[in-house]
């Protein structure tokens, strides 16, 4: 890209406008377009953000062209192999990894917190069964504004830290407790001393009477699949988070927000909506080629779910350790899934045509962790909820940055307008 250079020039009409440049560590650099409507009577146009980075960010960096990511500048490989969620969890919000005296009150504190309220588990037992587990999750997120109002304070920094570790205990609860009310069973406590993981997997897979089956691979699973979800920078839920929080909403409204955005099926909805797709295409008959052509027409509402990204155009970096887990897990579980074949063949294809090569489209995060979730026991409506889980920590990190950031301002786009111009009423007898 050669010397990056300290402005750039933008010539309109006769005029000429000195942008000044905006440094990076790893990455694109910026021009910043902030004074261009004051001095030149001219916005910027960019739909869905292609090309306009909202804020300078020191929590994490993706190069979607060599398909890395780093939170706080540790590879994204390295986390998912000896990290744990937790431990990311503080990486992410405190910007280092904890000492062993910093993770022990970390992780002590959230362990005091897990218990919901019965009032509060009362409240979700008044959600429907058949609610979307999304639904339910963000009216729960936004209600602990109600259940915890001395952590609501966004400009006070106890309440805040307050409200992050609320979150972070709470959630594991909040989503077992969604999940055992939609699938029939009663809502579980969690136990003192038992891991943070632990604790969630025996709140949503013990069965009444039985001794919960929990083997290592199933917890060490979740938790991978928990650190891979946990930041991806300035993605649509994050942004939504930003700009929600960026009007001084409260944390929890913030985030409940963010839960809303995650829910859309070109986001976090992906991973539910490409299960749903193997499962036609089993259904089909397995007629795998078929519904290839059905996406490469671009037959309405026919994508490839779980392929493609608006960063990564290479292999999703977290795709590639999902798929290399997915079969060792599948194997200790004792699970046999046609379905994973299916996403094999599916990928196998896709990577061979031109019409996925030239738009450089690639398996992305949610490609394969339907499948996994899926051989834990969660139903497909689950699977978005984990996502919320996993992305959590991000999500936290990503609104205190922008709280502390002193070039933050209310996040409020301009628009050009395109409607008629200026008109005369006209009284409704006259119409
Ligand atoms: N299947 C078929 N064609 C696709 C797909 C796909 N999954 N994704 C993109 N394309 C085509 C698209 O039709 C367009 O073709 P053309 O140039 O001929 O018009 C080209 O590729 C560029 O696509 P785009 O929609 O302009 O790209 P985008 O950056 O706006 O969208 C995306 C990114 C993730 C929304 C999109 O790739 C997509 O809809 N993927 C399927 C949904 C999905 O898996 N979402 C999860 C994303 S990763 C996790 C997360 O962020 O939550």
């Amino acid at each position: 890209m050669g010397d990056t250079p300290q402005t750039a020039r933008l010539e309109i009409a006769d005029q000429q406008e000195d942008l000044p440049f905006v440094g990076s560590t790893a990455g694109n650099s910026g021009v910043a377009v902030t004074s261009l409507l004051k001095d030149t009577g001219y916005v910027t146009v960019d739909p869905g953000f292609m090309n306009t980075a909202s804020c300078s960010s020191d929590i994490t960096f993706i190069d979607g062209d060599k398909g890395i990511l780093r939170y706080r500048g540790y590879p994204i490989e390295q986390l998912a192999e000896h990290s744990s969620y937790l431990e990311v969890a503080y990486l992410l919000i405190h910007g280092h990894l904890p000492t062993a005296a910093e993770f022990d009150a970390f992780s002590s504190r959230i362990s005091r917190h897990m218990l919901l309220q019965e009032d509060f588990r009362g409240l979700l037992a008044q959600m429907p069964r058949s609610a979307h587990p999304m639904a339910v999750l963000g009216a729960a997120i936004q209600t602990m504004t109600a259940f915890y109002p001395e952590s609501i304070d966004p400009m006070n920094p106890a309440a805040v830290e307050l409200a992050a570790g609320l979150l972070l205990a709470k959630m594991p609860t909040i989503i077992s407790a969604i999940y055992r009310r939609a699938s029939g069973y009663a809502m579980l406590y969690p136990k003192k001393g038992e891991g943070y993981i632990e604790n969630f997997a025996r709140m949503t897979f013990a069965r009444p009477g039985e001794d919960p089956d929990l083997p290592p691979a199933l917890i060490k699973a979740i938790d991978t699949l928990l650190i891979l979800h946990a930041d991806h920078e300035q993605n649509c839920s994050t942004s939504t988070v930003r700009i929600v929080g960026s009007a001084h909403a409260n944390l929890y409204a913030s985030i409940a927000a963010g839960v809303a955005a995650l829910s859309g099926p070109l986001h976090g909805g992906a991973n539910e909506a490409v299960l749903n797709m193997l499962a036609e295409i089993r259904d089909s008959g397995r007629d795998v080629k078929t519904f290839m052509k059905r996406v490469k027409n671009k037959e309405p509402g026919v994508r490839l779910m779980g392929f493609g990204h608006r960063v990564y155009k290479n292999y999703d970096p977290r795709a590639a350790i999902v798929k290399a887990h997915a079969h060792e897990l599948l194997d200790a579980l004792g699970v046999k899934d046609e379905l994973l074949d299916i996403a094999m063949e599916v990928e196998g294809i896709a990577l061979a045509d031109d019409y996925f090569i030239s738009r450089k489209l690639y398996p992305n995060v949610d490609f394969y962790t339907g499948i996994i979730y899926r051989a834990m026991g969660f139903p497909s409506s689950m699977f978005t909820p984990m996502f919320a889980f996993g992305r959590l920590p991000g999500w936290i990190a990503q609104w205190r940055e922008m709280m502390a950031d002193p070039q933050t301002k209310i996040a409020r786009p301009r628009q050009i307008y395109v409607g008629p111009t200026a008109r005369d009423y006209v009284p409704i007898e006259d119409r």
